[in-house]
């Protein structure tokens, strides 16, 4: 008798979760998927942030105008998305560290080199990482310093919690970019489950994180951006299914699998 009900307790969220996940299956199916309500939602779902607590986040500048995001992993050395460098010459990008607000203060420098992922691919996005080097180093403050990287064989298991943070759009129809830094935070969703959402197309080297029924996730001009817990710099902000749909986690390059690579190109 007991032993029965004990099994039918500990069945039941199993089979909750495996009908909901089937559902979530048939609208995967649904054309360009039509059928989902935008969340509505603020990065999307979060708060404005202050660079105190987000001091390794930089915005990585085209020309001057805020492009996408990057983290600062040593005073000379930040870490981006190979997608925001491709195409880019050094000459065209700065780094601004430092402020919460894109358009003033903070310390501004010149890019010197750009190290892009030798096997990064735009359609795949695999490998979607990139090392940036500034022209002199930044200057250590209350508001600028570089975020810790990750062991290799560091992973994170089920119930940890990430900090996203940049200046991405505030839904994916958004046509204007907030000023100030924002910042969420989102759940990391097991592999196999975020592999089977995205149809086979999430290797090894990404992390997914965010929640099942979506609203909240980093966004487009997030890109490169730091994914951070436990003062790790565990992901880099790389792609989705649009942003913050439900059933659709946000893509992360996993920095751990990259550790020696970082190592090699930077003596870091
Ligand atoms: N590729 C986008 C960019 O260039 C960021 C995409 C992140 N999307 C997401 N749903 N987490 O800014």
């Amino acid at each position: 008798m007991l032993d029965i009900r004990t099994v039918k307790i500990i069945g039941a969220p199993v089979l909750i979760f495996e009908s909901a996940y089937s559902i979530e299956e048939n609208h995967l199916s649904t054309p360009e998927n039509e059928g989902y309500k935008r969340p509505d939602g603020r990065i999307v779902g979060g708060t404005e942030a202050s660079i105190i607590d987000f001091p390794y986040q930089l915005s990585l500048r085209y020309y001057g105008v805020h492009s996408c995001g990057a983290a600062l992993i040593s005073l000379s050395w930040a870490l981006s998305a190979a997608h925001c460098t491709v195409d880019r010459p050094p000459k065209s990008l700065s780094l601004q560290a430092g402020s919460e607000n894109r358009l003033f203060g903070g310390q501004i420098r010149s890019v010197s080199q750009i190290i892009e992922h030798e096997d990064y691919h735009h359609l795949t996005a695999s490998n979607d990482i990139a090392i940036i080097k500034s022209d002199s180093p930044f200057v250590l403050s209350l508001t600028v310093r570089p975020v810790s990287l990750p062991l290799p064989s560091d992973s994170w298991s089920y119930g940890t919690y990430f900090a996203v943070s940049g200046w991405g759009i505030l839904h994916r129809d958004a046509s204007n970019v907030p000023v100030r830094l924002r910042q969420t935070v989102v759940p990391i969703v097991d592999q196999e489950t975020c592999n089977t959402a995205y149809r086979g197309r999430i290797s090894q080297s990404m992390l997914c994180a965010g929640y099942w029924e979506g609203g909240r996730d980093a966004c487009q001009m997030d890109s490169g951006g730091p994914l951070v817990a436990e003062g790790k710099l565990v992901g880099i902000v790389s792609w989705g299914n649009r942003c913050a749909l439900p059933g659709f986690p946000g893509v992360y390059t996993r920095v751990a699998f990259y550790r020696t690579w970082i190592a090699s190109a930077t003596g870091l």
